[in-house]
């Protein structure tokens, strides 16, 4: 399937709500934040595949030779003394590093890592492992998740991290700081089983012999589905926090919203049983139809939040096995090359 990019033209605001600059929090508590290294003590070849990743150095952006100096362009635009100050500026650090809190103190102890998808750990790293003291998986499970762990399984937990960190929600930052204002053709399940992929369990949860496994399709499924429902989500956040009008920033956040809503959604939807397809979808694509880009940013804020839960009960309701309406779309290319023993 090819999308082609409608070319629209977003109207001047006459909103004159508060300009608010600035990233929201994201759902990773940084008080129970552990670092990598912990993990590593049971996790050896997840963390050989994420050195090799982006992640563990996009908190030295401002030193890597291929993208310093755009780093030192966006701080001085941005009004930061020099581009080290990305370390602790609370504008850079959301996304490029993993923080941690101790009592007050917050600090960058690396950058993006095991935490910052999969959940501050100190209260589930040695539970969710432990088959000796709790033998039950469903058990181990439960203990985990109520403990603030996020699952492989509930796609959209862990993956409303990815879109919170590479869909920008700080009009500033793009507008001003010349930031990119989004991954250019991100989607979930191209840009996690290329570099960021680290699959060392069989579907019957048995280490492998340090084989890094493609997802199943099942799962791949999964994540196509939720993946696009969360860049809607997401995009449209950001677009009720355009409040200036012009920009990149409102063009790269409703060009993409307006080609979910127009081609991606009703094929999906189409593709999966048109009235017969699953409850949420047809809700979600109810608000999405409804919702008017160049409007008022209240309105596309109401249609994110409505939009959320929808997304959170969907994923939480499958596991891929009943959405093999949309196989022939899934894309079969990956972002970058994934780790090998
Ligand atoms: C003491 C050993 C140990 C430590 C430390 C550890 N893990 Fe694990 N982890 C395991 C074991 C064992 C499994 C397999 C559990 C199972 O099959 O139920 C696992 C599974 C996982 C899974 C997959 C769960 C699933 O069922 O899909 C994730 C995600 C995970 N660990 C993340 C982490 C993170 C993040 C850290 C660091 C904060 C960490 N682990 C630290 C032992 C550990
Ligand atoms: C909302 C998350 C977010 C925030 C906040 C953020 N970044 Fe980024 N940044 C990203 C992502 C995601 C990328 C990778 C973009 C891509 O796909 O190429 C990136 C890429 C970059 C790059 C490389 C750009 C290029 O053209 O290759 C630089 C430099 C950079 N950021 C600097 C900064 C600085 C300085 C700040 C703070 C003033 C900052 N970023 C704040 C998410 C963020
Ligand atoms: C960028 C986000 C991200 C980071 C960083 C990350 N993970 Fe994951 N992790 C995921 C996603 C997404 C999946 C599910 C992938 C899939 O189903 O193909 C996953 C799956 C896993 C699994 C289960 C794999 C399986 O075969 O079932 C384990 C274990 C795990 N991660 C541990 C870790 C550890 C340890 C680190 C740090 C070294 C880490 N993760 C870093 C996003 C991340
Ligand atoms: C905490 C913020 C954060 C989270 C969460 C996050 N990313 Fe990233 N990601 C970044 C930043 C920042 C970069 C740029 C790093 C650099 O250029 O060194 C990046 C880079 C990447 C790259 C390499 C891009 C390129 O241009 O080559 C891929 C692939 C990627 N991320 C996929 C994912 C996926 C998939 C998820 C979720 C499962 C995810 N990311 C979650 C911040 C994040």
């Amino acid at each position: 399937m090819k999308y082609h990019l409608p070319v629209i033209i977003f109207g001047l605001l006459s909103s004159a709500a508060p300009i608010a600059f600035g990233q929201a929090a994201s759902t990773i508590h940084a008080d129970k934040v552990v670092g990598y290294e912990k993990c590593e003590e049971c996790h050896e070849e997840e963390v050989k595949a994420w050195k090799l990743s982006s992640h563990s150095r996009s908190n030295n952006v401002h030193q890597d030779a291929k993208t310093r100096e755009k780093a030192q362009e966006i701080a001085t635009k941005m009004g930061l003394a020099n581009a080290s100050a990305m370390s602790t500026s609370p504008l850079c650090t959301e996304c490029h590093y993993t923080r941690q809190q101790t009592g007050s103190a917050t600090k960058t102890i690396s950058g993006v890592s095991c935490e910052s998808c999969h959940g501050g750990g100190k209260d589930f790293y040695e539970v969710h492992g432990d088959k000796e003291k709790i033998p039950s998986r469903e058990e181990r499970q439960k203990l985990s998740k109520a403990a603030g762990m996020l699952y492989p399984h509930d796609t959209a937990l862990v993956a409303e991290n990815c879109f919170n960190c590479h869909i920008i929600r700080d009009e500033k930052l793009v507008n001003v700081g010349g930031h990119p204002a989004r991954s250019e053709g991100f989607n979930l399940v191209s840009w996690s089983q290329g570099e960021v992929r680290h699959n060392f369990y069989t579907p019957d949860h048995e280490r492998t012999k340090g084989e890094n496994l493609e997802t199943v399709q099942t799962r791949k499924r999964k994540m196509f589905v939720v993946g696009m429902l969360l860049d809607l989500e997401y995009s449209l956040r950001s677009l009720s926090k355009g409040r200036t009008g012009g920009g990149e920033f409102r063009k790269a956040m409703g060009t993409r919203a307006n080609t979910i809503i127009k081609k991606e959604l009703p094929v999906v939807v189409k593709a999966l049983g048109g009235e017969g397809a699953p409850a949420e979808l047809l809700e979600i694509k109810k608000v999405a139809d409804a919702v008017k880009l160049s409007g008022d940013p209240a309105q596309v804020a109401a249609a994110a939040d409505a939009i959320n839960p929808l997304i959170m009960k969907f994923s939480e309701g499958t596991d891929g096995s009943k959405l093999g309406g949309v196989d022939d779309f899934i894309p079969s290319n990956s972002k970058g090359k994934a780790w090998e023993q």
